[in-house]
């Protein structure tokens, strides 16, 4: 990238001030970017950073830079976070090859290696574990690096990123990577906030541009208008905002399409009745093997084809190897085998087959393969690899691949712009869009990277051009308070710190931020009313008594309106008598006589209405205002309920069911440490127990619509299920009462599958009964494992041994295989 001679001159004055940075850039093979410098400037001065880059920019290098200057140090450690195994794996793997193999370690929950080293990878769940153990193993460490620290907003797991950083040590510098967000900086000031000196590197440009297109039909055309040279997208400029639409792409949609007339309505021209998709774009839409053949022929290979449900992803790759789709040369396909041959050395024959290896083995062979969560976490992994090195092609892939792992390719093809998100089909957002075709373009080896929209009915130009060049995709917490959190912080810091420590949460942060610009937004509506009331100035009386009395009138008219023929005699008459009353109050009010009633009464009405509008922000500040220490409260209130915690002189302590429920994680911590204090596990034999766990950990996909009734193992399995449920419907009252949410009930889907599992049962069949995918029950057991784990060590005999047989039962096959060995 060059450099202005502003720049370079801020370079190189930098350049004296950092001459730690200076030596680790020698090492590089390649200059460091203007973020890059900057932010390992403030590393090397010994602050914290948040790094909000977009996808490839080279964020990494600050975690490596981190790494270089404490390992010069005598004994600081340096861990490693990520979202994901795969990409521990990954991490792990480029710091062994660095600094060998005793200087790094790696913990992932199934993993564990070298744990003492001065280096550890791990999932951001181990590190917040680690802290609430207090764990040895955080002596000396001296540096945090938080990969795809914008995890942070996830639904289901964000929770534990804002855990870790407000409880490691203040001491400890931490270096956050993010993708790009558009409310980067106050994340930053929440950082500053809870850590201290915390510098903020934002960049927003692409390393490598990206040439947006569309498919129309065969013809591939230019998304903005090339003829003003504004086609690259460079979000740091605000003109790219105002991106001109290709004109020729207008023409061409427009007379091909009811589209341009009519947006969003799938099969539903205006003004007409629905009609049967016939037609339009899917008349005359290239079909996949010729779209691989037309990017093979204009060189824009290797690609990724993101569809949004794994079946498509699968489906996709069978379709083009019919139509006889063949990437690759001889010796590239015998490359291919030795490969997949080694890496997938362990797995048993007899699985083979129902993993589907030798359909999948054909597909990588002709440079084509599938990329998504349903397989096998090896498999996946081999797809990778082969694509980094060339080898695949073509990867069909659902958004998943979009997160981390270092995977660009050099075009991006989405056949929609929708994706079904478990209930309905919806538009992908300009946040989801970014990061997606954040995967077009490899650094030193594309100019510049390509993504293809192929067109479709209900799409129209604007749109697809203002999706393309917007970025929304502000990070919002995800925190709340668990009870696992709160057994943990009070027997820390005690209740009344706990409060204010959840206070200091960014979803605090973030609900206080909106209280200021809500409170802003009173004090406005504030100074309206009372212009408002001067327009309500009546020389006879009180006018906004009068409309008081109007309102109340109307009101009452209006709600007997809805129920005359619901209401009893008597209330009809008691309604009666209240109207007249009412309008013989208005008629005797002063104001009633006023020439100008009826222009003081429509100011009135407004100042009305702004009142409730007033009255309702108030309201929702009042909501905000404390939320998180409020739900606290009420976790707090249900563990003191259920003898957890208890008041001792004055102070809330843990009772002993308190502290067996510090050592349990995960959305069913309550429910887990009451069964195990109700004994209602203790009949249970080892493939019993990993059903209940497996009952406990599931949830089934939500787009299957398939009511969760399966066949359960019998005997004792059943009474102690049936013992559970009941305990979770009582918890689950209290919980309401308390004016908690409530969790879901137990699932039954995977009980048997995992019975059979551990009784030694074969893949196929236990698949089979599963109804999963290889790689979902891979991640379920893998969940369940780590039920068991947890139980193995806090559970009393009987339930620890028994999870430590079953532990040894499930942990075999395609589940204890790992790539990493
Ligand atoms: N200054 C640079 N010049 C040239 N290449 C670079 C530079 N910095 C990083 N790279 C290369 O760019 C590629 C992407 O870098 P990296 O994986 O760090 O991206 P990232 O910002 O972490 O992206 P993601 O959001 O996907 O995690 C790597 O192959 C890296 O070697
Ligand atoms: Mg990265």
């Amino acid at each position: 990238m060059s450099l202005t001679p502003a720049e370079r001159y801020a370079a190189a004055k930098s350049r004296a001030r950092t001459p730690l940075v200076e030596e680790f850039a020698l090492g590089l093979g390649h200059d460091l970017d203007p973020f890059q410098r900057d932010a390992c400037a403030s590393v090397e001065a010994d602050h914290s950073v948040l790094v909000a880059a977009p996808t490839g920019a080279g964020k990494t290098i600050v975690a490596e830079f981190a790494i270089y200057k404490a390992m010069r140090e005598t004994r600081t450690k340096i861990f490693y976070t990520t979202p994901m195994k795969a990409l521990s794996n990954q991490k792990f793997q480029e710091l062994v090859g660095e600094y060998g193999p005793s200087e790094v370690g790696m913990l992932t929950g199934d993993t564990n290696i070298n744990s003492g080293a001065r280096i550890v990878v791990m999932t951001t769940e181990v590190l917040r574990n680690m802290l609430y153990a207090d764990s040895d193993l955080l002596r000396d460490l001296g540096v945090v690096i938080m990969d795809e620290v914008h995890f942070l907003g996830d639904r289901f797991r964000g929770a534990v990123w804002e855990e870790v950083i407000i409880h490691l040590p203040l001491n400890v510098r931490m270096v956050s990577l993010s993708a790009t967000v558009s409310n980067a900086e106050e994340f930053g000031d929440w950082l500053k906030a809870v850590r201290g000196d915390t510098d903020v590197i934002v960049s927003e440009i692409r390393p490598v541009p990206l040439e947006q297109h569309v498919l129309v039909k065969s013809r591939m055309l230019d998304l903005f208008d090339t003829a003003t040279g504004l086609d690259r997208l460079d979000l740091s400029d605000p003109v790219a905002v105002t991106n001109r639409v290709n004109p020729e792409l207008v023409q061409a949609v427009g007379s091909g399409s009811r589209a341009s007339t009519d947006r969003g309505g799938r099969g539903r021209p205006r003004g007409g009745r629905p009609q049967p998709q016939r037609g339009g774009w899917q008349q005359g839409r290239m079909d996949r093997s010729d779209v691989i053949a037309m990017l093979d022929e204009q060189n824009l290979l290797p690609a990724i084809f993101f569809i949004f449900s794994r079946v498509g992803c699968d489906s996709a790759v069978r379709q083009v190897l019919r139509a006889g789709v063949r990437l690759t040369q001889k010796h590239e396909r015998d490359e291919i085998r030795r490969i997949v041959e080694e890496r997938t050395r362990t797995l048993a024959d007899e699985d083979l087959g129902v993993l589907g290896y030798f359909e999948w083995l054909e597909g990588l062979e002709r440079g084509v393969a599938a990329h998504h969560a349903g397989m096998l976490p090896a498999f996946k992994e081999v797809v990778e690899e082969l694509f980094q090195r060339k080898l695949v092609k073509a990867v069909f892939a659902t958004e998943t691949l979009a997160l981390g792992i270092n995977m660009p390719a050099r075009t991006v093809v989405l056949e929609k712009l929708e994706k079904f998100n478990g209930e309905a089909r919806v538009p992908i957002t300009p946040g989801e869009y970014t990061q997606l075709t954040g995967r077009a373009g490899r650094r030193g080896i594309d100019t510049e990277g390509h993504s293809l929209i192929q067109w479709g009915d209900g799409l129209d130009p604007a749109s697809v051009a203002s999706l393309a060049s917007r970025r929304t995709y502000p990070l919002t917490s995800s925190f709340r308070p668990t009870y696992n959190m709160a057994v943990n912080l009070v027997d820390q810091f005690g209740r009344e710190r706990t409060r204010d420590i959840l206070e200091s949460s960014f979803a605090q942060f973030q609900a206080d931020r909106a209280v200021v610009d809500i409170a802003r937004k009173v004090r406005q509506y504030q100074d309206s009313l009372e212009g408002y009331e001067k327009n309500l100035d009546c020389h006879l009386g009180d006018f906004r008594e009068y409309s008081a009395i109007r309102r109340e009138l109307s009101d009452l008219e209006r709600k007997g309106a809805g129920r005359a023929d619901v209401e009893s005699r008597g209330q009809r008459e008691r309604r009666q008598h209240q109207l007249t009353a009412l309008r013989k109050r208005l008629r005797e009010h002063p104001c009633h006589q006023c020439p100008e009633r009826e222009q003081h009464a429509r100011w009135a009405e407004r100042w009305w209405k702004l009142k409730r509008q007033s009255d309702q922000l108030t309201a929702d500040i009042r909501s905000r205002t404390g939320a998180v220490a409020r739900i606290f409260d009420h976790v707090s209130d249900v563990l003191v309920e259920l003898g957890y915690l208890t008041q001792r002189d004055g102070e809330t302590v843990l009772e002993p069911a308190g502290r067996t429920l510090r050592r349990i994680y995960g959305d069913r911590d309550l429910l887990v440490s009451e069964s195990l204090r109700h004994r209602l596990w203790d009949d249970l034999d080892p493939a019993s127990l990993a059903a209940m766990a497996a009952a406990l950990v599931f949830e089934p996909r939500r787009d299957e619509g398939q009511p969760d009734e399966r066949n359960l193992p019998r005997g004792r399995f059943l009474a102690a299920f049936d013992a559970t449920t009941d305990l979770w419907a009582r918890l689950d009252d209290l919980e309401r009462d308390n004016r908690l949410p409530g969790t879901q009930p137990l699932a039954t889907g995977l009980c048997l599958p995992m019975y059979q599992w551990a009784r030694g049962g074969q893949l196929y069949r236990v698949l089979n009964e599963a109804d999963l995918a290889a790689g979902d029950f891979v991640r379920w057991t893998k969940q369940a494992i780590d039920l068991l784990d947890q139980l193995s060590v806090v559970a009393d005999p009987p339930v620890a041994t028994t999870a430590r047989q079953a532990l040894d039962a499930i942990r075999r096959g395609i589940v204890a295989y790992t790539g990493v060995a």
